[in-house]
């Protein structure tokens, strides 16, 4: 973004904050937001490779429990000034204003994986907004396992003599293996004799079964490494879901195709090294609290995203509707202590918000009313509601008043986002989102696709929800 555009962006998010930071109440209202806009490296060029969705369905990457031990604990930070808000109507919920944040974190920020400087910087952003808006508000850091992808390099020999573009499939293990490359077709039992692959590098074909299952069915019979090729134009870029136990590598279906055909002529021979391995690094929730009451509740959405996507619809519109509802909140009375969250970590497995109910005791737990999850919710035609009975009981109705019927959520989503961390220790939980994203988990998942009139349909649905729940009971 340019210079201007990004001061421009910036000094309207701090005008739109004005409301609540002139509130005599709000003492420590007005902070200069954390110059995150202006620090922003240029986004990386969205790289031509599709992030894979694997068939049948994509891998879920690797979950690992954080130790508690790393935590430092959310500070129980002093109320933010609401006792003698702005009129109520004089702050509304904005899709344009949130659509503002969007642009922030997916196009001048990017991907943001957990464990990313990216993912670092989009956190100081979220930070510093929610600080411009007079909240306490502080990172809740907790450790990862962060798959780091160095690189991978594959070097054929003799008469094809050359070096292809590979693409890391995420969770291959890091080594460098020599071999004479052998076909074996889609990777299933029966599509290649043991005795074949032994020793050697298998070249297997995408489609029809997990890359996981693939990478180990070859690695059970004794192959060195695996190279699956794409089964549609160009690479792709894949998630084995775990650590594999042999190297492993995506490739252009062009190049694959060729090879494979080569293979079954004439022996030939490849070196294959792969880059990369787990390391530790830390990753974090962004939590800002307005306290107002013993009962409380949360709303949240994740922002980090997975390699190689900006992560616009997924999920930079759902912590985009978050800090605009804690804009709209900050000026407005209400029953209940908010929390706002950013959860970090939610695409390798709902870690964040894991972290947070982990790090509740059952008194806090037993005094959330709600948590309103946000996640994908600025893109697609059908809004979609799920989570506890009660709370989507409460939801339909406010959806339909809102000029847009919304529909149940598909039961394969139950778990698919941080609702699921708070609803497994008994908190009840709404979950927000529209389906369907064509873009989903891959790099044309930008910003400009993301509507402004979503994001302000699913503010004032979580508004709603909010009104509706009264007071504590
Ligand atoms: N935002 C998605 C979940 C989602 C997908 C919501 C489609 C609405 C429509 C989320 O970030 C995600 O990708 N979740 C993973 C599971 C998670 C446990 C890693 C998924 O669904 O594969
Ligand atoms: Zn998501």
């Amino acid at each position: 973004m340019p210079e201007i555009r990004r001061s421009f962006v910036n000094l309207l998010l701090v005008l739109a904050a004005l409301p609540f930071a002139c509130a005599p109440a709000a003492t420590s209202a007005l902070q200069t937001p954390q110059p995150a806009a202006a620090t922003l490296a240029t986004p990386t060029d969205a790289a031509a490779t599709r992030v894979a969705t694997e068939t049948p369905a994509s891998g879920l990457p690797v979950a690992t429990e954080p130790a508690a031990s790393a935590a430092a604990p959310l500070a129980q930070a002093p109320a933010v000034g609401v006792d003698q808000p702005s009129p109520a109507s004089s702050v509304e919920f904005s899709g344009l204003h949130a659509k503002l944040h969007v642009d922030v974190l997916a196009r001048e920020i990017g991907s943001r994986p957990a464990g990313s400087d990216a993912q670092g910087r989009a956190q100081q952003y979220v930070l510093g907004q929610l600080r411009a808006l007079g909240y306490e508000a502080q990172l809740q850091p907790f450790p990862i396992a962060y798959y780091d992808d160095r690189g991978s390099a594959l070097t054929i020999g003799g008469a094809f003599g050359r070096e292809l573009g590979t693409s890391t499939l995420i969770y291959s293990p890091g080594g460098v293996v020599e071999g004479e490359l052998v076909d074996a077709g889609l990777g299933r039992i029966g599509d290649f004799s043991p005795d074949a692959v032994r020793g050697k590098i298998a070249l297997v074909g995408r489609g029809a079964i997990r890359f996981s299952e693939k990478v180990e069915s070859v690695a059970a019979a004794g192959a060195l490494a695996a190279i699956i090729y794409n089964n549609q134009p160009g690479n792709f870029a894949g998630n084995l879901a775990t650590i594999a136990s042999i190297p492993a590598v995506g490739l252009s279906e062009e190049e694959g195709q060729t090879l494979a055909q080569t293979v079954r002529r004439e022996s030939v021979t490849a070196r294959l090294s792969v880059d990369a391995g787990l390391e530790q690094r830390t990753a974090a929730n962004v939590v800002a609290t307005k306290h107002s009451g013993a009962q409380s509740v949360v709303i949240g959405g994740h922002l980090d995203s997975v390699p190689g996507t900006p992560g616009a619809n997924d999920n930079a519109s759902g912590t985009a509707v978050m800090l605009e509802l804690a804009r709209v909140l900050a000026a407005r009375p209400t029953p209940y202590t908010l929390r706002f969250v950013a959860f970090d970590a939610e695409e390798i497995g709902l870690l964040g918000s894991a972290f947070m109910v982990g790090e509740m005791g059952e008194p806090e737990r037993s005094a959330t009313r709600a948590m309103i999850n946000l996640d994908m919710v600025g893109v697609g035609d059908a809004p979609r509601l799920g989570g506890s009975d009660e709370l989507t009981r409460v939801a339909f109705p406010i959806a339909a008043s809102l000029g847009e019927e919304a529909r149940p959520l598909g039961d394969s989503l139950n778990g698919a986002s941080d609702h699921a961390s708070f609803l497994r220790v008994g908190i009840p939980a709404l979950f927000l989102y529209r389906s369907e994203d064509p873009n989903y988990h891959s790099p044309a998942d930008r910003a400009e696709l993301v509507h402004p009139a979503h994001l302000e349909y699913a503010g004032r649905l979580a508004l709603g929800v909010l009104d509706a729940l009264g007071g504590p009971r």
